[in-house]
């Protein structure tokens, strides 16, 4: 179903509207979101036009350029932060049964989890390595555009409530040992062993716009690209390929894939299934 956020012009002046807002977010606040999916981007728009009480794009528009509280909301919203431990089981089943083996040939580790939202991927990340005992010797960069989400992910609290479920995932992901040692329970709170944070560093880092920062023997990024276009999916790719060391390891989100894109003969499947590929040139 089309969800219109115009006023009523029709879809061509609808996507004038929205390319200028962007432009105008781009220009004004430096952040870009020109390239994303046309499809989730209304949808997000629509939401936060009907919240802000705006009834055109371009009343919608004056706000967000005048109003950074306003420009706030809707990075919150367009950021899309959904993510959870041990998110799609199967995965990280994969991920220790056949990328572990392959890290292991390295004396020293740099992974970088791109997108990290609020850090239960990482978490997820530095328990697995810490039980296949490669946490010492991994330094994992966990990086974000949304700097609150990356805020919240150094904290390493989660909602207790969520904890059932994350132990689940935990067991089908092939954890063996005791969930609930990781972290200790305060309030509502899960609060997860500082340990585990020892080798991480969070930092701000926006995929669009920000280049390479180090060279990676593995870079996972997932459920991100699944919000871009395809000309700006294809940038970030190029970025992951010029941060891998030959041989490092792409791991993405169920949806996404590096096939049909112009790197794909640089890759190897090592899971395709999980999309997890092994760069080779
Ligand atoms: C749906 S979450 C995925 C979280 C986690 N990777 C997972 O799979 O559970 C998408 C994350 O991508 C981040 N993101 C969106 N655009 C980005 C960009 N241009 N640069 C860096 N991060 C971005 C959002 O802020 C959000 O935290």
């Amino acid at each position: 179903m089309a969800v219109s956020v115009g006023n009523g012009g029709g879809a061509e002046l609808e996507r004038i509207e929205i390319d200028l807002l962007l432009e105008g977010i781009f220009r004004h606040y430096g952040i870009d979101f020109r390239g994303y999916a046309l499809g989730s981007l209304k949808r997000r728009l629509a939401r936060r036009m009907r919240e802000e009480g705006a009834a055109t794009l371009s009343a919608f528009q004056d706000k967000v350029l005048h109003d950074p509280a306003a420009m706030e909301r809707l990075l919150v919203s367009l950021s899309i932060s959904v993510t959870g431990m041990f998110r799609d089981p199967t995965f990280y089943r994969a991920f220790r049964e056949k990328v572990v083996p392959l890290l292991r040939t390295y004396p020293f580790i740099r992974l970088w989890n791109a997108g990290c939202a609020t850090g239960e991927e990482t978490f997820s990340l530095a328990i697995l390595l810490e039980e296949a005992g490669l946490l010492e010797r991994t330094r994992i960069y966990a990086t974000d555009f949304n700097a609150g989400v990356v805020e919240h992910a150094r904290a390493g609290e989660f909602p207790l409530a969520r904890m059932k479920a994350y132990t689940e995932n935990y067991l089908q992901a092939g954890g063996t040992k005791e969930f609930s040692r990781y972290y200790t329970a305060d309030g509502g709170a899960a609060r997860f062993s500082p340990a585990l944070l020892e080798n991480v560093v969070f930092a701000k880092h926006n995929l669009v716009s920000d280049g390479s920062f180090n060279e990676f023997q593995a870079i996972l990024c997932r459920n991100v690209l699944i919000y871009f276009g395809r000309t700006l999916q294809e940038r970030v790719h190029t970025l992951f390929h010029d941060s891998l060391v030959n041989f490092g390891v792409l791991g993405l989100g169920h949806k996404e894939t590096i096939r049909f894109t112009p790197l794909e003969h640089c890759y190897e499947p090592i899971d395709a299934r999980e999309k997890l590929y092994r760069r080779v040139a």
